[in-house]
């Protein structure tokens, strides 16, 4: 029988990431399958300890195993802040996403106004967590490293995109394609460490 995994999202596009990108034979499920699922605090101090705490959460209220993940900004001038704040760095409570995403660029853009350019280097972090209902299984991260930019440049993406500046590509990350994106990205990295180990862990139950 096909092993299920619950990935510990509501939104159906990481589901699909995932899918893809492991491109194994499992069945798939999203938090909006269980409705009554008690939401998982991510009050960690670490990107680590969240992505932990939201995979053991969720399989233990639904008994499957579950995948969780935790990403966000490291800024090294600002000694690795917003990190596990990345989300709401800004403090503003706006429901509407790309205001908050401006809001939280525009705070990071004001703190690093007087820092040159040499030290404005940045990663973009990502921790993923596979855990059963009694323990985790496996944990992988992944890194994109960049450089903060003075201003917003790009639309595509989310989040920090535009003005995170890949220098490699000297593109923010906002200029890239997903397909670019993913091929790179710290999530792309997390989730492709994930397979090997997943993969021989179904082998071996
Ligand atoms: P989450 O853990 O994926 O929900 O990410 C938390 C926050 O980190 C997001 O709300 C963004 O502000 C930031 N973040 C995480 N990944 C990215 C990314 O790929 N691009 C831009 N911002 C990101």
């Amino acid at each position: 029988m096909k092993r299920k995994i619950l990935v510990a999202t509501t939104n159906p596009g990481k589901v699909a990431e995932l899918r893809a990108m492991l491109d194994l034979d499992i069945e798939w499920a999203g938090l909006s399958d269980f409705p009554n699922i008690q939401e998982i605090d991510e009050d960690g101090k670490t990107f680590a300890e969240n992505a932990r705490k939201k995979a053991l959460g969720y399989a233990k209220q639904t008994g499957l195993w579950t995948i969780a993940d935790d990403s966000g900004l490291v800024v090294d001038a600002l000694a690795g802040e917003p990190g596990v704040k990345s989300a709401r760095f800004s403090g503003a409570k706006d429901k509407e996403r790309t205001l908050l995403d401006h809001k939280n660029m525009a705070k990071v853009l004001k703190l690093l106004k007087a820092v040159p350019e040499e030290k404005r280097t940045a990663i973009f972090m990502c921790c993923l967590c596979l855990a059963s209902p009694d323990k985790v299984l496996i944990e992988t991260e992944g890194k994109l490293q960049g450089v903060i930019a003075e201003e917003e440049t790009g639309t595509n993406g989310f989040g920090y995109d535009p003005i995170f500046f890949v220098p490699g590509l000297n593109k923010t990350v906002a200029q890239l394609t997903s397909e670019e994106k993913n091929a790179i990205s710290h999530r792309g990295g997390a989730i492709r460490k994930l397979k090997p180990p997943l993969e021989q862990l179904l082998e071996s139950i």
